[in-house]
């Protein structure tokens, strides 16, 4: 598929068919995952592709029933959980060269963006869920040390399209050569 029409047409896929997404596709999208850039090739990532529905019916308990994403996360054959190594990203050594600590998110949005664009182009689609209890889920999914999550995407065949919601203008984001806002 054209670049520029996986980048225009992907869009966060909140209701799924009963299609399987397959180990065969799980694979593809990963390998697709593995070429995202990451702090001095660190590649401080760690998914979880979670099949258990008794697992996904607890982590969807502790989400807020609210969140319009909650209710495809029980539909969805798949949910990856994005989680990182908090201390790769952003260090050399013992030193950090980020304060707040946050280059782990930030190669996490990257490999999180390349692997939703695959699945776009794969025929399938995903939603980045951001807004759910962290603390809940890691103890759900035995996640502690130096690990945290970074975020949970269910991904499935859309069922039907989604309307694409408004962007910003480039004139409204894109500054020359200083700050003008
Ligand atoms: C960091 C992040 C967190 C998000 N969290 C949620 C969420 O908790 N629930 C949800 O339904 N969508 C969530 N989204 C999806 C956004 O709402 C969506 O990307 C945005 O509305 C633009 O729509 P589009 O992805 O279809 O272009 C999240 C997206 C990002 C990048």
């Amino acid at each position: 598929m054209d670049f520029n029409k996986v980048v225009a047409e992907r869009r966060s896929v909140r209701k799924f068919t009963d299609h399987y997404v397959t180990d065969e596709q799980l694979s593809e999208a990963m390998e697709a995952v593995r070429m995202t850039p990451s702090w001095a090739n660190t590649q401080c990532w760690e998914f979880i592709a979670l099949r258990d529905k008794e697992v996904i019916k607890r982590l969807v308990e502790e989400s807020y029933p609210k969140n319009p994403a909650t209710s495809c996360s029980l539909d969805a054959s798949l949910i990856l959980v994005a989680c990182y190594n908090t201390k790769k990203s952003g260090f050399y050594k013992e030193f950090s060269f980020n304060n707040i600590g946050t280059w782990g998110m930030f190669d996490l949005g990257m490999a999180c963006q390349t692997l939703s664009l695959k699945l776009h182009e794969m025929g399938l689609g995903s939603v980045v869920v951001g807004a759910y209890d962290n603390g809940k889920a890691k103890e759900i999914l035995g996640i502690g040390g130096d690990y945290e999550i970074a975020a949970i995407m269910p991904v499935g065949e859309p069922a039907g399209e989604t309307p694409a919601p408004k962007r910003r203008e480039v004139a409204d984001f894109l500054h020359t050569d200083k700050f003008t806002k």
